[in-house]
């Protein structure tokens, strides 16, 4: 995948208070373009294996259990310096902590449910967007 590409998950505290339109309008108005994009939930294999990395900490359990109860919204975004853009976009992942204008500081409750996924780099974008998406539904 080209590196002008990230991930991204608007999580089920999102979904469930109705904020999908809005977030999709922020991240369009900011300049990226949807190249994939579904709603799907994950299973509890599914988020163990997406935040595997996270295996080891404290929370990893309720990590799982809040990815897993309900439908998130998944998808690919282009645009240039996208992973670095898209997490300035989404802001700090305690949204106590987040920069007015953010995603996280207008639509998340929590440290814990903070409304949006956001790719760490490059790599890791290819490897989520792969996780959710095959190459026919990524365009
Ligand atoms: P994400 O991967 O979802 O975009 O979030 P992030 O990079 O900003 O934060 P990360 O450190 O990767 O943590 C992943 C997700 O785990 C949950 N979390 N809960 N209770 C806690 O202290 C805690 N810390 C992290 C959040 O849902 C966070 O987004
Ligand atoms: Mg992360």
């Amino acid at each position: 995948m080209a590196t002008n590409r990230t991930f991204t998950m608007i999580k089920p505290d999102a979904v469930e208070d109705g904020h999908i339109g809005a977030i999709l309008e922020k991240i369009t108005a900011s300049g990226f373009r949807i190249v994939a994009m579904k709603l799907t939930q994950m299973t509890k294999a599914d988020a163990e294996e997406f935040y595997a990395i996270h295996s080891e900490r404290p929370f990893f359990g309720e990590l799982v259990e809040f990815m897993t109860r309900g439908p998130i919204v998944a998808a690919v975004l282009e645009k240039d310096n996208a992973v670095a853009d898209f997490r300035t976009l989404i802001g700090a992942t305690n949204p106590a902590e987040a920069a007015d204008g953010t995603i996280r500081k207008m639509f998340a409750k929590s440290v814990g449910e903070n409304a949006v996924h956001g790719s760490d780099s490059d790599e890791n974008a290819a490897i989520e967007s792969a996780f959710h998406f095959s190459g026919r539904e990524m365009f």
